[in-house]
C-alpha cells in the first residue's frame, strides 16, 4: 500500500472513494472538516438517522456530487474518547469494507482530533489501514490478491508525514512476519530461513549474517539443538543477524526468537487437534525476522542481533527420548520429561551461545513456548517473565502505546523445584502447575546475570479468529512492540 499526497481538494487524483471522517459531538454526527468542503448528500443520510458516526460505523453514499464513485462516511465515536488505538480499529474497518468491495485506492484527509497530537493521529489511521491490509491467499486457487493499493491524504503536516511514513515500513515488516509464519511448513523451513537471513544482509549494508550449520552446531556442542533435531530430515540451524545502527553505543540488546518450524511434539507426539497449526512455532523466528527488517529500513541508531535457533521438531527412528539425558552448549546436563517441550531446549543453547559470546546488554527471547499461556492470558495479551524490572517495565510501556500488551507474571523461586531431576542438573518439564513460569525458569538458567525478559507469545502469535486489525492465522506479534522499546532506550 502506497501512501500520495496532495495539497488541495481540486488538484486531487482520481479514487473509487472519498472517506469523510465524523466524530460525535453532543450527541450529534461532527465532521472534521477541511477547507470549504460541504458534502450535502451526506446530510441527507444524517438526517434520516442513517448515520451516527458510531466508532467503526461507514455509510456508503453512491455519489452524485463528487468525482469519486463513492462517499464513505467514517464513524469515529465520541471526541472525548478518541485514543490512538481507537484510530487503529476504525481504520481497519474501513479497510476491511474496501477490500470487500474490491476499493483499491481511497482519498482522505487526516482528522483533526482534541487531545491527540497530528503525529499520533496519524499513526493510529496508517497503522490500522496498514495492518488490515492484508491476506495470505497464495493458496487459494478461486482469489488473487486484493488488497487497498494506495492512499491519499489532503493536507497532512510534514511530521505527519513522517510518522506515515515509519508506520509503512514498521506494517511492512509486520506483514513479511506474517507471511513467514503463515505459509506451509514445508516451505519455511530452517533452510528457508538461513535464505531469508542472507537475504536481509544482502539488502541492508549495516545488517550482516553468520550462520551456523548442523556441522558447526556439532562443534560448539550445541548438544540440544541437535537433540530436537534427531527426529528431522532436515537440517538444523543457529541464525544470526547483526545490526550495527550505533557504532559509538555500547549498548547492545540481543533478540531470540523459537525457530521450529513444525512442532509435532516428537516421541511424545501431539494429539490430532493440537498440531494442526504448529506451522505457527517458528513464531519467534517471524517476530525476530520482522523486527530485524523493520529496525533496518527505518535505519534505527542501535545496536541489534537476532538469533534464530531453529529446526523442526519431527519424530522418526532417530528422535530423541523421553527419560535421557542431553548436554547444551552451557554445558549443563538436561533430562527431557517430555520431547514437546522442545523450544526451551534450542532456546538454551542459543541463549547461552548469545550471553558469552555476543556481549549483550539486554536479551530479549520471543516464542511460541506453552500452551499454559494460552489457557492464562489467551489471545489478547503476551505473557512476560523477566530477571529485571527496568526491562521488563520498559517493555510494558511499549506494550501500551502499540497495543501489543504485555503481562508479566512472577519467577518465584518456589516454582524452580518443579524442574528438579534425580538424574540431571535440570529436567525440561516441570509439571501442569505454573507451566508458563517453569518453562521461563528453565531459560533463565541459561542467560546467566544479564538483563533477560521472556516473551511467551504461544496465544499472541496466531489467532483462530481475527479481530479489527489481526487478520486469523499469523499477527506479526512483537515488532511494533520492540521499535517502539527501542525508539525509547
Ligand atoms: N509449541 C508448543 C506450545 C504451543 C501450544 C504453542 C499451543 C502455541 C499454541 C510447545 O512446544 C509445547 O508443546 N509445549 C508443551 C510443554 C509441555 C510438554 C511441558 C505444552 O505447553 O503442552
Ligand atoms: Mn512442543
Ligand atoms: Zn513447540
Amino acid at each position: 500500500m502506497y501512501v500520495k499526497y496532495c495539497s488541495s481538494l481540486k488538484s486531487r487524483p482520481k479514487a473509487d472513494a472519498f472517506v469523510v471522517p465524523y466524530v460525535i459531538q453532543k450527541g450529534k454526527p461532527k465532521l472534521l472538516v477541511i477547507d470549504s468542503f460541504d458534502v450535502r448528500e451526506a446530510h441527507t443520510a444524517i438526517k434520516c438517522g442513517d448515520f451516527t458516526a458510531k466508532q467503526g460505523e461507514h455509510l456508503t453514499i453512491y455519489s452524485k456530487q463528487l468525482n469519486e464513485k463513492r462517499l464513505v462516511l467514517l464513524g469515529l465515536g465520541e471526541a472525548k474518547e478518541l485514543t490512538v488505538e481507537l484510530l487503529r480499529r476504525t481504520y481497519a474497518s474501513l479497510v476491511k469494507d474496501c477490500l470487500k468491495k474490491k476499493i483499491e485506492k481511497v482519498i482522505t484527509f487526516l482528522p483533526d482530533i482534541k487531545g491527540l497530537s497530528d503525529t499520533q493521529v496519524a499513526r493510529g489511521v496508517a497503522e490500522g489501514m496498514a495492518l488490515a491490509n492484508y491476506r495470505f491467499i497464495k493458496n487459494k486457487s478461486d482469489m488473487k490478491e486484493q488488497l487497498l493499493k494506495g492512499v491519499y491524504f489532503l493536507s497532512a503536516s510534514k511530521a505527519a508525514k513522517q510518522v506515515i511514513g515509519e508506520t509503512l515500513k514498521i506494517s511492512d515488516a509486520v506483514n513479511f512476519s506474517r507471511d513467514l509464519v503463515n505459509d506451509n511448513a514445508d516451505v519455511v523451513t530452517p533452510q528457508y530461513l538461513v535464505k531469508c537471513a542472507r537475504t536481509m544482509s544482502r539488502k541492508y549494508a549495516k545488517l550482516s549474517s553468520t550462520i551456523f550449520d548442523k556441522k558447526r552446531l556439532q562443534k560448539e556442542k550445541m548438544g540440544l539443538i541437535l537433540a530436537v533435531n534427531r527426529g528431522s530430515f532436515r537440517d538444523p540451524a543457529l541464525i544470526m543477524m547483526k545490526y550495527r545502527g550505533n557504532p559509538k553505543s555500547t549498548e547492545h540488546t540481543v533478540i531470540v526468537g523459537k525457530g521450529v518450524t513444525y512442532d509435532t511434539g516428537g516421541l511424545n507426539l501431539k494429539p490430532t487437534g493440537s498440531m494442526e497449526t504448529m506451522r505457527c512455532d517458528m513464531g519467534g523466528a517471524g517476530s525476530v525476522f520482522g523486527i530485524m527488517e523493520a529496525i533496518a529500513s527505518l535505519g534505527l541508531k542501535v545496536n541489534v542481533t537476532g538469533v534464530v535457533p531453529t529446526t523442526e521438531n519431527g519424530i522418526d527412528a532417530h528422535s530423541y527420548k523421553p527419560g535421557d539425558v542431553y548436554v547444551g552448549y552451557s554445558g549443563k546436563t538436561v533430562e527431557i520429561g517430555n520431547t514437546d517441550a522442545e523450544g526451551r531446549l534450542i532456546l538454551a543453547d542459543a541463549l547461552a551461545y548469545a550471553s558469552k559470546h555476543l556481549k549483550p546488554t539486554r536479551i530479549i527471547d520471543f516464542a511460541t513456548l506453552t500452551g499454559a499461556m494460552v489457557i492464562a492470558l489467551g489471545h489478547v495479551a503476551t505473557g512476560m517473565m523477566s530477571n529485571d524490572d527496568c526491562l521488563a517495565e520498559a517493555l510494558s510501556t511499549a506494550g501500551e502505546e502499540t497495543y501489543e500488551r504485555v503481562w508479566r507474571l512472577p519467577l518465584f523461586d518456589e516454582y524452580r523445584k518443579q524442574l528438579k531431576s534425580d538424574i540431571a542438573d535440570i529436567k525440561n518439564t516441570g509439571g501442569r502447575g505454573g507451566g508458563s513460569i517453569t518453562a521461563a525458569l528453565f531459560l533463565k538458567e541459561f542467560v546467566g546475570d544479564v538483563p533477560w525478559a521472556h516473551l511467551d507469545i504461544a496465544g499472541t502469535a496466531f489467532i483462530s479468529s481475527a479481530d479489527e486489525y489481526r487478520p486469523k492465522n499469523a499477527t506479526g506479534v512483537g515488532v511494533r512492540l520492540i521499535v517502539e522499546y527501542l525508539k525509547k532506550t
